[in-house]
């Protein structure tokens, strides 16, 4: 199948890539690299049946790609308001990519007659007042506030979705994915495990916002991208959407304690910072709707995660101190 991923040099639609091309597609990859990486796709130039296009998905395709399949997760994911790559940040850039650019890329898949699926977030549910969230609840979102950027955008993102599948009959559904961990991240958006993994592979202080108590679920990469792929290609998930994230719900500190206790760091864990405005103090995923149809649930633990991370950037920690070091030696 011929397959464009709208986003794929970021770190889940770089994820998303190798597997389809794993699996013998012929995958088009089209990013502006806003907040993503030619990094995470360098090893996928080497096979013929990749292409990667750098483009900014709010100015229409060529009118000559031919498509079967849409997955767009084209937009800035990280909410940390001290990472230049996060939405506050990309606020504009935010806003219009998942109007704009999900209404050129709906056009696209309209025109090919292509599935299409929008990656929104479980953002949308704002801060939650119904716990777990039910693909049902509408959410409790400002339509104002610092996260609105992002949340409203996504949510207008859904709307478009829905209408080009209401009114005009395209083959589309919508995932609204929940935090998500793995390697591939970007360092520098400081997500708040990645914070937590670096601060305590350098051992410096691991930095909560607020108590600590707020509840977080994480879901590893690879479970993701597998549920993302049966929502596209399963039958019977037009015009679904669908929850996908872990329904494991620990707070920010319990996570703080284990990235710890698995890097073997001697970093003090400190509260330094207020929670921002609008940070959700809990968010969890009722799967129930994702198990009935797509048949699908996370299956990689917590801990294996949080370890295949880990190693990951040890690996980058590492590269940084060797190059340096080459440096330095050339002089001496
Ligand atoms: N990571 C999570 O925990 C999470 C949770 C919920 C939803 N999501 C959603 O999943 C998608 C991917 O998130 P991610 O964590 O991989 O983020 P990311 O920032 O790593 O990836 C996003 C990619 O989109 C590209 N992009 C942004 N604007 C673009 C534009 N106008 N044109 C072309 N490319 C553009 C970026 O360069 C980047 O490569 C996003 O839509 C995000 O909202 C992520």
């Amino acid at each position: 199948m011929k397959i464009l991923v709208a986003g794929g040099a970021g770190f889940i639609g770089s994820h998303l890539c190798q597997r389809l091309i794993k699996e013998k597609h012929q995958v088009i990859c089209v990013d502006n690299l806003i907040t993503g990486s030619l990094n995470n796709i360098k090893e996928l130039f080497k096979n013929k049946n990749f292409f990667f296009i750098n483009h900014d998905v709010i100015k229409p395709l060529s009118q000559n790609i031919k498509i079967e399949a849409i997955f767009h997760l084209a937009s800035p994911a990280s909410p940390n308001h001290h990472s230049k790559l996060s939405y506050h940040h990309l606020a504009m850039e935010t806003m219009l990519v998942n109007s704009i650019g999900t209404l050129e890329l709906l056009k696209l898949a309209e025109k090919n007659q292509a599935k299409f699926l929008f990656v929104s977030s479980s953002e949308i549910y704002g801060d939650p007042l119904i716990h777990p969230q039910k693909e049902s609840y509408f959410g409790n979102v400002s339509p104002t506030g610092p996260r609105s950027v992002y949340d409203e955008s996504k949510r207008f993102g859904e709307t478009l979705t829905a209408y080009f599948w209401r009114s005009r009959n395209l083959d589309a559904r919508i995932a609204r994915v929940f935090n998500t961990f793995g390697p591939n991240m970007q360092k520098e958006d400081k997500r708040m495990i990645i914070n937590f993994i670096i601060s305590a592979l350098e051992n410096k202080p691991i930095t909560i916002y607020g108590d600590g108590q707020q509840t977080r679920s994480l879901c590893y990469i690879d479970d993701i991208v597998e549920g993302l792929i049966r929502l596209m290609f399963f039958p019977k998930t037009k015009e679904e959407i669908i929850n996908l994230g872990s329904p494991e719900e620990h707070s920010v500190f319990y996570y703080a304690q284990l990235v710890k206790k698995l890097t073997n760091s001697k970093s003090k864990i400190i509260f330094s910072e207020e929670l921002p405005q609008d940070d959700p103090k809990k968010r969890k995923p009722d799967i129930t709707k994702a198990k009935r149809i797509l048949n699908w649930q996370p299956r990689i633990s917590l801990e294996e995660g949080l370890k295949k991370t880990i190693n990951y950037f040890k690996k980058i920690i590492l590269k940084k101190f060797y190059e340096k070091n080459r440096h330095y030696s050339s002089y001496l």
